[in-house]
Protein backbone atom coordinates (compact mmCIF):
# COMPACT_ATOMS: atom_id res chain seq x y z
CA UNK A 1 0.00 0.00 0.00
CA UNK A 2 1.32 3.57 -0.92
CA UNK A 3 1.57 5.98 1.56
CA UNK A 4 -1.49 8.38 -0.05
CA UNK A 5 -3.61 5.12 -0.41
CA UNK A 6 -2.56 4.76 3.29
CA UNK A 7 -3.70 7.93 4.75
CA UNK A 8 -6.68 8.17 2.85
CA UNK A 9 -7.44 4.70 4.36
CA UNK A 10 -6.98 6.00 7.94
CA UNK A 11 -8.57 9.11 7.39
CA UNK A 12 -11.81 7.52 6.44
CA UNK A 13 -11.67 4.92 9.34
CA UNK A 14 -10.87 8.42 11.64
CA UNK A 15 -14.26 10.04 9.99
CA UNK A 16 -16.57 7.04 10.62
CA UNK A 17 -15.49 7.16 14.68
CA UNK A 18 -15.68 10.32 15.01
CA UNK A 19 -19.47 10.85 13.03
CA UNK A 20 -20.50 7.77 15.36
CA UNK A 21 -19.02 9.48 18.75
CA UNK A 22 -21.42 12.24 18.05
CA UNK A 23 -24.44 10.81 16.66
CA UNK A 24 -23.98 8.75 20.36
CA UNK A 25 -23.44 11.72 22.20
CA UNK A 26 -26.32 13.87 20.42
CA UNK A 27 -28.47 10.92 21.03
CA UNK A 28 -28.53 11.22 24.95
CA UNK A 29 -30.68 14.71 24.75
CA UNK A 30 -34.25 14.21 23.39
CA UNK A 31 -34.32 17.33 22.69
CA UNK A 32 -31.03 19.07 21.89
CA UNK A 33 -30.91 21.08 24.95
CA UNK A 34 -27.92 21.05 26.41
CA UNK A 35 -28.15 19.23 29.30
CA UNK A 36 -31.74 18.60 29.02
CA UNK A 37 -32.81 15.68 31.24
CA UNK A 38 -35.29 13.00 30.15
CA UNK A 39 -38.04 12.45 33.08
CA UNK A 40 -38.58 9.05 34.51
CA UNK A 41 -42.27 7.34 33.99
CA UNK A 42 -44.36 7.22 36.78
CA UNK A 43 -43.37 5.15 39.82
CA UNK A 44 -46.16 2.60 40.26
CA UNK A 45 -45.89 2.45 43.78
CA UNK A 46 -46.53 6.27 44.04
CA UNK A 47 -50.18 6.28 45.85
CA UNK A 48 -51.87 9.08 47.61
CA UNK A 49 -54.71 8.48 50.48
CA UNK A 50 -57.30 11.19 48.79
CA UNK A 51 -59.01 10.11 52.70
CA UNK A 52 -56.38 12.23 54.09
CA UNK A 53 -54.13 14.10 52.06
CA UNK A 54 -54.79 16.87 49.44
CA UNK A 55 -58.18 17.66 50.31
CA UNK A 56 -58.85 21.05 49.70
CA UNK A 57 -58.08 22.84 46.08
CA UNK A 58 -54.86 23.99 45.75
CA UNK A 59 -53.38 21.20 48.15
CA UNK A 60 -50.30 19.31 46.90
CA UNK A 61 -48.02 16.80 47.64
CA UNK A 62 -44.55 17.22 46.64
CA UNK A 63 -42.57 13.52 47.07
CA UNK A 64 -40.55 10.58 45.24
CA UNK A 65 -40.39 13.09 42.31
CA UNK A 66 -43.67 13.85 41.98
CA UNK A 67 -46.00 16.74 42.53
CA UNK A 68 -50.16 16.01 42.60
CA UNK A 69 -52.03 19.14 43.00
CA UNK A 70 -56.20 19.21 43.77
CA UNK A 71 -57.17 21.90 40.88
CA UNK A 72 -60.99 21.15 42.09
CA UNK A 73 -63.51 19.39 44.65
CA UNK A 74 -64.48 15.90 44.21
CA UNK A 75 -62.61 12.63 43.77
CA UNK A 76 -62.30 12.04 39.91
CA UNK A 77 -58.98 12.44 37.84
CA UNK A 78 -60.19 15.96 36.32
CA UNK A 79 -59.61 16.94 40.07
CA UNK A 80 -56.01 16.70 40.00
CA UNK A 81 -53.02 17.75 38.11
CA UNK A 82 -49.47 15.52 38.05
CA UNK A 83 -45.91 16.35 37.07
CA UNK A 84 -42.90 15.08 37.74
CA UNK A 85 -40.59 17.06 39.74
CA UNK A 86 -37.57 17.32 37.99
CA UNK A 87 -36.80 19.93 36.08
CA UNK A 88 -36.33 19.65 32.32
CA UNK A 89 -33.37 22.25 31.98
CA UNK A 90 -30.89 20.13 34.13
CA UNK A 91 -32.45 17.91 36.47
CA UNK A 92 -33.00 19.66 39.70
CA UNK A 93 -35.86 19.43 42.00
CA UNK A 94 -38.51 22.02 40.63
CA UNK A 95 -41.24 23.31 44.06
CA UNK A 96 -44.99 24.15 43.78
CA UNK A 97 -45.49 27.92 44.59
CA UNK A 98 -49.38 27.31 45.68
CA UNK A 99 -49.60 30.57 46.57
CA UNK A 100 -49.49 31.56 42.62
CA UNK A 101 -50.55 28.36 41.40
CA UNK A 102 -46.76 27.84 39.28
CA UNK A 103 -43.86 26.00 39.26
CA UNK A 104 -40.28 27.20 40.48
CA UNK A 105 -36.71 25.90 39.69
CA UNK A 106 -34.78 27.79 42.33
CA UNK A 107 -31.16 26.08 40.36
CA UNK A 108 -31.14 28.44 37.60
CA UNK A 109 -34.46 30.54 38.11
CA UNK A 110 -36.92 27.84 35.50
CA UNK A 111 -40.42 28.91 35.98
CA UNK A 112 -43.79 27.07 34.62
CA UNK A 113 -47.21 27.85 34.87
CA UNK A 114 -49.60 25.94 37.38
CA UNK A 115 -50.42 23.79 33.99
CA UNK A 116 -46.83 22.81 33.67
CA UNK A 117 -45.99 25.09 30.88
CA UNK A 118 -42.51 26.92 30.52
CA UNK A 119 -42.83 30.80 31.16
CA UNK A 120 -39.28 31.20 31.65
CA UNK A 121 -35.69 29.44 30.55
CA UNK A 122 -33.21 27.71 30.53
CA UNK A 123 -35.63 25.39 30.36
CA UNK A 124 -36.88 24.89 26.83
CA UNK A 125 -39.78 22.89 27.31
CA UNK A 126 -42.73 22.39 30.18
CA UNK A 127 -42.91 19.81 32.82
CA UNK A 128 -43.77 16.38 32.24
CA UNK A 129 -46.90 15.54 32.74
CA UNK A 130 -48.82 12.35 34.34
CA UNK A 131 -52.48 11.35 34.11
CA UNK A 132 -53.89 9.98 37.35
CA UNK A 133 -56.38 7.53 37.90
CA UNK A 134 -58.54 7.03 41.30
CA UNK A 135 -59.52 3.57 42.87
CA UNK A 136 -62.03 4.04 45.87
CA UNK A 137 -60.32 7.16 47.71
CA UNK A 138 -56.43 5.96 45.82
CA UNK A 139 -54.87 8.26 43.51
CA UNK A 140 -52.26 6.50 41.74
CA UNK A 141 -50.03 8.09 38.55
CA UNK A 142 -50.26 6.77 34.88
CA UNK A 143 -48.13 7.64 31.79
CA UNK A 144 -49.64 9.74 29.61
S1 LIG B 1 -32.12 22.70 36.54
FE1 LIG B 1 -31.65 24.59 35.54
S2 LIG B 1 -33.48 25.73 35.69
FE2 LIG B 1 -33.95 23.85 36.63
Amino acid sequence: MKRNEFLTTLTGSFSVACLACMTSACSKEDNGAPGAVNNPAPASGFLINLDSEIKAVNDFVARSGYIVIRTATGNTPASFSAFSSVCPHAGATVEYKNSTSSFLCAAHGSTFSGTGALIQGPATRGLTKFDVEITGSTLRLKNQ
